[in-house]
């Protein structure tokens, strides 16, 4: 909780005496990487979820790295992956030295625009990364369909969607492979970390074993009791597995999830109620049916109505003590991107649009009233102040 007139932060993590003790606890045991409490995070994972197989790892980057890995993807094969996201969804495909091939964005829910998917398959398209952008799901059942078509894989970036639901479905039991993060900003955080999901044991199996160096079944166990010295390596792996340090505080974030969630949902409903008169600002849309998991709260601003452009109205704001974020600057508008991949800001007219309007509002559960009503006051002020 903020202090009044003191800075409230963008985000803030949750976490209560139950993580300290929990990771403590863990400290005291002896045994501080991979091991009990990774599994048992596991097994709750796939429980809170409904996911078959769940396989920690130490980011949500990790987790899309060994999802491409698992369904083969290979140099010169093609992803289809948003342009509105951050820069992990597409730098994995770049690992492979295989292409992302970026698609513009809707303009109400910035998700992947699933009408324009079809015409940018080709015959080296292998898989479409759709990012559910902020907690709120992409059309599943069009893009299903489409992968259906074209027999393409899907690996979902569930970065921001735990939990969000598609017509009543969990995120993380409908794609091929679900990659969620535990980054310290996500809806729950083991600091960093991060999680796959997916119903086909293969590919279970085959992430599990490249999360640690490409070693046989169960590596962590050579040093325990159940154990032994022996150990072959199968592939080239990685170093990605979540220690039992990160996987202790997972376990009681998870707990708490739903918690989380409604404060999220409150805040939300407060923000929608304390904007909807304003001309200035357009606010974020849940389309019907579908469960938004409100990692993020992102306004529009109508800049034709105002006398000041994005940036400025995020300084004013920090003027006023709210720190803000913007998610996300397309991909096709970084260097890299626009420079070995050839995209222009004319390529994607909707998020780059989009771009120049967006703010993302400060939405995590330990914010008290008196913050949301700071935020409240703070976005209407500065709109009326720069009202044209
Ligand atoms: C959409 C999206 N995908 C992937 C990631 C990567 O997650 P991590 O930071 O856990 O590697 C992030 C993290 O910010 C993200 O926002």
């Amino acid at each position: 909780m903020a202090e009044q007139n003191s800075f409230l932060p963008f985000h803030l993590p949750d976490i209560g005496d139950e993580e300290i003790r929990s990771v403590v606890a863990t400290l005291r045991s002896g045994w501080l990487t991979t091991g009990a409490k990774v599994k048992q995070l596991e097994e709750e994972f796939s429980r809170y979820t409904g996911a078959t197989h769940s396989v920690a790892v130490n980011s949500g980057t990790a987790a899309l790295h060994l999802a491409l890995d698992a369904i083969g993807i290979k140099e010169g094969d093609e992803v289809i992956v948003p342009t509105m996201t951050f820069t992990a969804s597409a730098e994995v495909v770049l690992y492979f030295k295989a292409r992302p091939v970026l698609i513009d964005c809707d303009p109400d829910t910035l998700n992947i625009d699933a009408e324009r998917i079809e015409e940018k398959i080709t015959s080296r398209t292998k898989a479409i990364m759709p990012v559910h952008f902020g907690g709120h799901p992409c059309e599943m059942d069009r893009i299903l369909q489409i992968a259906r078509k074209y027999n393409l894989r899907v690996i979902e970036d569930a970065a921001h969607a735990l939990p969000t639901r598609y017509r009543g479905q969990m995120i993380g039991t409908i794609g091929d492979i679900t990659c969620f993060s535990f980054y310290v900003t996500k809806t729950i955080t083991t600091g960093e970390g991060g999680m796959a999901t997916t119903d086909n044991p293969e590919w279970a199996e085959k992430m599990r074993i490249m999360s640690l160096h490409g070693i046989s079944k169960d590596a962590w166990k050579r040093y325990t009791s159940e154990g032994s010295w022996y150990y072959e390596v199968h592939y080239p792996g990685y170093k990605y597995n979540l220690t039992d340090i990160a996987a202790a505080i997972g376990i009681e974030q998870l707990k708490k999830c739903d918690r989380f969630l409604a404060a999220r949902r409150r805040i939300a409903t407060a923000y929608d109620r304390g904007f909807r008169d304003l001309p200035e600002i357009e606010i974020p849309t849940c389309r019907p049916g579908l469960d938004h998991a409100w990692h993020l709260y992102v306004i529009k601003l109508k800049l034709e109505r105002l006398s000041i452009q994005r940036a400025e109205f995020i300084n004013k704001l920090k003027e006023k003590g709210i720190g803000t974020s913007v998610h996300f600057i397309p991909l096709h508008l970084h260097p890299y991107y626009r420079d070995n991949l050839g995209y222009n800001r004319c390529d994607f007219p909707v998020a780059t649009t989009c771009f120049e309007r967006i703010i993302s509002l400060p939405i995590y559960p330990t914010m008290s009233e008196d913050d949301i009503q700071r935020v409240i006051t703070a976005v209407r002020e500065t709109s009326e102040q720069y009202r044209r």
